[in-house]
């Protein structure tokens, strides 16, 4: 460690490190346009400008290292001028047009312009103008508004090495050429340019025109698309405004940082899959009992007959949903002296570049192989009485399907939970309307065996009820108490959703 002053206090830092990410971990705030902590040092927004003591000029924090000793001044009237020149210079030929431009409130441009009160343009000179191209299916460009931080080429060449951007022409002409549209197409993460442009140069096509990002909140959760387990930041549409029937509940995923789990980036298909969560089409509502939609108590009384009668059976989990739903049927199905089995998950080839996407098609499979769970498809007999199959299994295709199939149909009580109809509902005496990932807090382990907490935030639609309250009635409270039992019992550790937090824990 080394003894530095920011802004006249004694702070001890690690040696190494540049002032910008010393600042940034002070919670000292330093404006700036091309760092990114996911990317190399570019060092030419100028933006970042900071006056050390000792020193001729101004330095950029993001690319001088802490030395011991160092007073560094973040917000002198020196440095503060020195930011206004910059912006002045950023906003000449910028053509200022917050009101419609999707990334305004979100946008850091916005953001310092109101901090530094750059309000009166000083050049003679017409700006510059360039057409807004739509480059690829995903992604569109609007040079107007580039202050050519290089964050998207830089992302494209060193993240995914496909560098299918580039910088062009020189002076004032300069900007950000597209080279290669078709790589941009089949990039799997080309979206993430969108995400990381700190203004609104770069923006997805599907998010244009359609969404005022201050009118949404916004929750974290983890990736349902792979065993990789992401970050999520979803933004969903806020509770104070109408619902927008065009856009739905769920607006935009789009990456939330952690530096344990994939950092920065997510890829383009876990990305655009907010939109199975706005589609209410085919979802099973009420309770389902041989063809024919039963109120709860009718429900409730036949899974009673079906589990108090001293039955065989046995309950097939789902690597799709959460270690409390899935703990809560292992709980069941230990109780009522039951088999336990799971199905094999989705597989998908890797797409190039595939970076941290996995094959398993499934958030959760990590915990039933944790938990040594026999899969369906090693089913030595299937005589049994009641089987119980746990919601969103419809996705998972293998041979342990048709087993689970043919098991549904032979069976006298066969219960499914599912979230819409599929033929595993049709194909059962009962079935069961369960929430969706986002209606309901939920912990997944994913395939480096982190345990994270997602929110759900949704909440269940009427007639929906978590797995959990089917079986145990008002036994728990709430998911928390599934967790912190299934961590105790079968992790041998104390967990909750706090001890969790946002980066969650390594099991
Ligand atoms: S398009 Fe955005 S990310 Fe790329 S250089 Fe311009 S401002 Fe930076
Ligand atoms: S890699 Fe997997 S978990 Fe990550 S965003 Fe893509 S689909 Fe989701
Ligand atoms: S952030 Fe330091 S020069 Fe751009």
């Amino acid at each position: 460690m080394i003894n530095i002053k920011i802004n006249e206090a004694d702070h001890a830092v690690e040696e190494g490190r540049t002032i910008l990410e010393v600042c940034r971990e002070l919670g000292i705030d330093i404006p700036h346009f091309c760092y990114h902590p996911g990317l190399s040092i570019a060092g030419n927004c100028r933006m970042c400008l900071v006056e050390i003591k000792g020193m001729p000029k101004l330095m950029t924090a993001c690319s001088t290292v802490v030395q011991d000793g160092m007073e560094i001044l973040t917000d002198s009237d020196t440095v503060k001028e020195a930011r206004k020149g910059v912006l002045e210079f950023i906003l000449l030929d910028h053509p200022v047009d917050c009101p419609i431009c999707d990334k305004s409130g979100e946008c850091v441009l916005q953001d310092y312009n109101f901090d530094y009160g750059i309000s009166k343009r000083r050049s003679i000179f017409p700006k510059e103008r360039h057409k807004v191209e739509k480059i690829s299916e995903k992604i569109y460009k609007n040079d107007n508004r580039c202050v050519l931080c290089t964050r998207c080429g830089r992302f494209l060449n060193e993240v995914t090495k496909t560098h299918e951007f580039t910088t062009i022409e020189r002076g004032s002409h300069t900007h950000i050429a597209c080279v290669d549209p078709d790589g941009l197409d089949k990039n799997p993460f080309s979206s993430n340019i969108a995400d990381l442009c700190p203004v609104g140069a770069l923006g997805l096509n599907e998010f244009r025109f359609r969404k005022r990002v201050w009118l949404t909140d916004h929750v974290r959760a983890v990736c349902q698309g792979c065993e990789a387990g992401c970050n999520l930041t979803v933004d969903l549409h806020t509770r104070h405004t109408p619902l927008d029937p065009n856009v739905g509940p769920v607006v935009r995923f789009s990456s939330a940082d952690n530096y344990s789990m994939q950092r920065y980036f997510i890829c383009d298909e876990g990305r655009y899959s907010y939109k199975n969560y706005n589609n209410m089409e085919g979802r099973l509502l009420n309770p389902v009992l041989n063809g024919n939609e039963v109120n709860e108590e009718e429900a409730l009384t036949f899974l009673k007959e079906a589990t108090d009668s001293g039955l065989t059976g046995a309950v097939v989990l789902s690597p799709l949903v959460s270690v409390e739903e899935n703990y809560a049927a292992i709980l069941f199905a230990e109780e009522k002296g039951y088999d336990i089995f799971r199905p094999s998950p989705f597989r998908k080839e890797l797409p190039e570049p595939a970076l941290f996407i996995e094959k398993v098609k499934a958030p959760n499979h990590r915990m039933m192989k944790l938990l040594e769970i026999p899969k369906v498809t090693d089913m030595e007999s299937s005589d049994y009485d009641v089987v119980i199959v746990l919601h969103n299994i419809g996705s998972i295709r293998d041979n342990s399907l048709v087993k689970i199939l043919s098991l549904l149909k032979r069976v006298k009580y066969s219960i499914t939970f599912e979230t819409e109809h599929t033929e595993f509902s049709e194909n059962s005496k009962l079935s069961l309307p369960a929430p969706m990932f986002l209606e309901e807090d939920g912990c997944y382990i994913n395939s480096g065996k982190r345990i994270q907490h997602s929110t759900g935030s949704l909440g269940y639609p009427q007639g929906v009820r978590p797995l959990w309250k089917w079986f145990f009635g008002k036994r728990f409270s709430g998911p928390e108490g599934l967790l912190k039992q299934f961590a105790k019992e079968k992790l041998a550790i104390e967990l909750d959703y706090e001890k969790l937090g946002q980066e969650g824990v390594e099991l």
